[in-house]
């Protein structure tokens, strides 16, 4: 008999029907009910036992971790808290789970930090099934909104042979021999002699390549993994991380900054009609984690409210330069709680203050734009006051920036000015500026962080628990 999934089965009608589930054993009551999860759903389904039938070796192995293959049939329910219970008629362990070892007991409710030590365990709890659901959900509505729009998918490359985005350190990608390398006659390192006959990387950014596709197709998107070599021990970086960087041809800073509201909006939405009973789990979560905070820390709203809140508001568009001024007179600066000062326009906005903005002062989702070039990209559009940028970050509540865009620089004469003045590769950039000479056109893009997304989305407050095997600095077990 061919398996059925638990969330198929609880939508059923219990009437004596045959069925067959695969799971992981729960808890195993009164040598009676089993609560098996096949990770279909965050929702368990109760096989009813015969102790005697089943006989006492067979009742010994039914240990929490164990998986089981029950056959049985579907009946309503006579307990409270589930619809229909599955009456046993044949039981076979599939796979033996010793309750001395494993470390995922009811009992002692593990920590995150603990969680993070069994990733490969992990995955078997309520909380990490939840949001790798939810994860699964948000990237399927990314190219669902994107293939609505008419963009296409871009698969841009994750080796790359420069190191022109200038977002952060890259990682070296090499088959020399690190104890041995080839040198050149300077003594240096010979990369001629390496796999592809020059130095590459990591990418940091499919945005570059994603540039030449949008100024031949119209719309494009990429949607893979990227690569940071930054010593950023925080609850908000990763060293691999996945990024969905839109580009479009004929887009300005205002078409930009809709695209990126109405692709926030969507994938909020998405979530609330499609993932409930995961985000009602998430939500009474962090719920419960904002209870042991104290009452000033407590976020204001809960997970699900936040996630209605963004999709019924604009979020609020405003300049670096008037931002600058609301935190230089706000109270945290005046009265110095900040850890960064603002002094004076052109320094960068840490995390803290664009928290502020967000959550203190607008109460809503930001979008800051028309940045100091100072502090941004090469490729970004000078603006015509000589100071500025077209660039945009999206800040949002309890994360800071979730998304970083501009619109691009395509003239050539201006962003061959740029190259030279910040001393970056021309060698290596070759394509990208001939891009400017063969039809150049005005684009934009910006780039979302996928765990950010999935911060805000799953209300879980570290980085390191929204993507299956966090790769962060000290740390690539698994
Ligand atoms: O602001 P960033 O560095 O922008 C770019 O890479 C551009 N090339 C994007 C573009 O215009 N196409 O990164 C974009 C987003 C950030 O807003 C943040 O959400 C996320 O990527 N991000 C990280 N997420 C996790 N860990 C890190 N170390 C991250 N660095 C950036
Ligand atoms: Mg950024």
């Amino acid at each position: 008999m061919k398996r059925t999934k638990i969330k198929e089965l609880l939508q059923v009608e219990p009437t004596g029907q045959p069925a067959t589930v695969h799971g992981w054993i729960r808890s195993f009551r009164n040598n009676q009910f089993i609560e098996i999860n096949d990770g279909s759903t965050i929702k368990n389904l109760q096989a009813v036992v015969d102790r005697d039938a089943l006989g006492e070796a067979t009742i010994k192995r039914l240990t929490v971790g164990a998986c089981i293959e029950v056959k049985g049939e579907l009946h309503k329910s006579l307990g409270k808290g589930q619809s229909l219970d599955l009456m046993v008629k044949e039981l076979n362990v599939l796979g033996d789970c010793d309750p001395e070892k494993y470390p995922l007991q009811l009992k002692n409710r593990p920590s995150l930090e603990y969680l993070r030590e069994i990733a490969h365990l992990r995955s078997r709890t309520n909380t990490f099934g939840a949001v790798m659901r939810l994860r699964h959900a948000m990237a399927y509505a990314v190219h669902r909104f994107f293939n609505e729009r008419g963009f296409f998918y871009i698969h841009t490359p994750v080796i790359t042979g420069s190191d022109a985005e200038g977002a952060g350190a890259m990682f070296r990608v090499t088959t020399l021999d690190a104890g041995k390398p080839p040198r050149t006659t300077e003594g240096g390192i010979d990369y001629k002699e390496d796999f592809f006959g020059r130095e590459t990387n990591l990418t940091v950014s499919g945005q570059l390549e994603g540039e030449t596709y949008a100024l031949a197709l119209g719309d494009i998107y990429t949607f893979g993994p990227t690569f940071r070599a930054e010593n950023s021990n925080t609850a908000r970086h990763l060293a691999e991380f996945w990024m969905i960087e839109p580009e479009m041809a004929f887009y300005d800073l205002q078409d930009n900054m809709q695209l990126a509201q109405e692709l926030l909006q969507y994938l909020v939405r998405y979530a609330l009609d499609n993932c409930q009973e995961d985000l009602e789990f998430l939500n009474k979560r962090s719920q419960d984690e904002e209870s042991s905070k104290p009452q000033d820390k407590r976020a204001e709203m809960g997970l699900i409210d936040r996630l209605k809140f963004v999709t019924e508001n604009d979020f609020q568009r405003t300049s670096y330069t008037e931002a600058i001024d609301i935190l230089r007179n706000s109270n945290p600066n005046k009265k110095k709680k900040f850890q960064y000062i603002i002094e004076s326009w052109g320094t960068d906005l840490q995390s803290e203050h664009e928290r502020y903005l967000v959550e203190k002062h607008f109460k809503k989702p930001v979008i800051l734009y028309d940045y100091p070039a100072a502090i941004k990209s090469f490729y970004m559009r000078q603006n015509d006051d000589g100071k500025t940028v077209g660039a945009m970050d999206v800040l949002f509540p309890g994360i800071g920036e979730i998304i970083g865009g501009s619109v691009r620089e395509e003239r050539y004469d201006r962003l061959m000015r740029r190259v030279e003045e910040l001393k970056l590769p021309e060698k290596d950039l070759w394509w990208y500026l001939e891009l400017r000479k063969f039809g150049s056109a005005p684009h934009a893009g910006f780039g979302l962080g996928f765990e950010r997304l999935m911060l805000f989305v799953s209300g879980m407050t570290n980085i390191r628990d929204v993507i299956p095997y966090p790769r962060y600095p000290g740390n690539a077990e698994f």
